[in-house]
C-alpha cells in the first residue's frame, strides 16, 4: 500500500473517530478541529512512527477545512499548483521528490571521484552537490540534469559562472556512456530502471554512487557511511566491470 494511499486511510480513520465524539459529546468548531488534529496526528504516530509524519497528518484537517471554507482567494489555489508542479515535476514524473545532499555526503562523495573524471548528477536539485565540486575539484568536468524548473532556475543562477554543464531535462533521457560517474541521490522507485540504464550505457571503468537508495538484488561494491542522524550512505557500484545480475530479475 503506497505512503499517500495510507495517509488518506489514515485521515478518513481520524474524521471517522472525531464525528463519533461529536456525536457522543457536542463541542465548537475550533475543539472539534484541534480533536481531530489530535487523532490524525497521533494515530500518524503510531503508524508511521516518525515526528514529522505526525505533524503532516495533524496540520491536514485544520488545513483542509480552512480550504473548504472559501476563504481563501480562487488565485491561491492557482499559484500553488503551478509552485507544487515547478518544484516538483520530478516526483509527479519519477517519484523522486526535491531534497538535498548534505554536508557529510559531499566530504564522502569528493575523495571517491577519480582524477580529471567527467561527473554527471541525475536529478540534481538546486545543484548543490555540483557546487560543492566545483568549488574543491577544478580538476573534474561537471554536469547536471534536472527535471523541474524551479530547482533548474536555482542551480543555474548558483552554477552559471562555474563552468558546470546544467540542463533542464529527464535523467533518464541522457546517454551516460560519456560519464566517468554518475551520482544519483533519487527515490527507491527509479532504482531498477537506473540499473538496467548504468548497465547498458556505462563505460567498463565507470562508477554509479547512489546516496542512500539500494538496487534490488544488487549489492554495492562499497559502503560508506554519511555519519548522519538518518545513517545514510553512499553506495558505490562498477555496472560494467564484471557480469553482475540485473535488478529485480
Ligand atoms: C533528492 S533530489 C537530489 C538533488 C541533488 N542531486 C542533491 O543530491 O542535492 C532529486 C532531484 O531529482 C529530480 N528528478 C526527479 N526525477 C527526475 C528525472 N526523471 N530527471 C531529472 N531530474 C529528476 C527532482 O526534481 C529532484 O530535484
Amino acid at each position: 500500500m503506497t505512503v499517500i494511499f495510507r495517509i488518506v486511510l489514515l485521515q478518513c480513520v481520524a474524521l471517522g473517530v472525531t464525528l463519533l465524539a461529536q456525536w457522543w459529546m457536542p463541542v465548537s468548531a475550533p475543539v472539534l478541529m484541534g480533536f481531530a488534529s489530535l487523532a490524525g496526528g497521533g494515530l500518524a504516530a503510531l503508524h508511521f512512527r516518525r515526528w514529522w509524519m505526525a505533524l503532516l497528518n495533524a496540520v491536514m484537517p485544520p488545513v483542509g477545512l480552512l480550504a473548504l471554507s472559501g476563504n481563501i482567494p480562487s488565485w491561491f489555489w492557482l499559484v500553488a499548483a503551478i509552485l507544487t508542479w515547478a518544484i516538483g515535476a520530478g516526483a509527479f514524473r519519477s517519484r523522486v521528490p526535491l531534497y538535498l545532499s548534505n554536508r557529510g555526503a559531499l566530504r564522502q562523495l569528493e575523495p571517491l571521484i577519480p582524477q580529471g573524471a567527467h561527473v554527471i548528477d541525475l536529478g540534481a536539485g538546486t545543484g548543490t552537490v555540483l557546487a560543492w565540486l566545483a568549488r574543491r575539484r577544478p580538476d573534474l568536468r561537471l554536469t547536471g540534469v534536472e527535471l523541474a524548473w524551479l530547482p533548474w532556475c536555482a542551480g543555474w543562477l548558483r552554477l552559471r559562472k562555474r563552468g558546470v554543464n546544467w540542463h533542464r531535462a529527464d535523467a533518464f533521457a541522457i546517454d551516460l556512456a560519456a560519464y566517468d560517474v554518475v551520482y544519483a541521490y533519487l527515490s527507491p522507485a527509479p532504482m531498477a530502471a537506473l540499473w538496467n540504464k548504468a548497465r547498458a550505457e556505462m563505460a567498463s571503468s565507470a562508477i554509479l554512487i547512489s546516496n542512500s537508495f539500494e538496487i534490488d538484488g544488487v549489492p554495492p561494491h562499497a559502503r560508506h557511511p554519511v555519519g548522519d542522524w538518518k545513517q545514510s550512505e553512499l553506495l558505490v557500484w562498477h555496472p560494467n566491470s564484471q557480469t553482475r545480475p540485473v535488478a529485480g530479475a
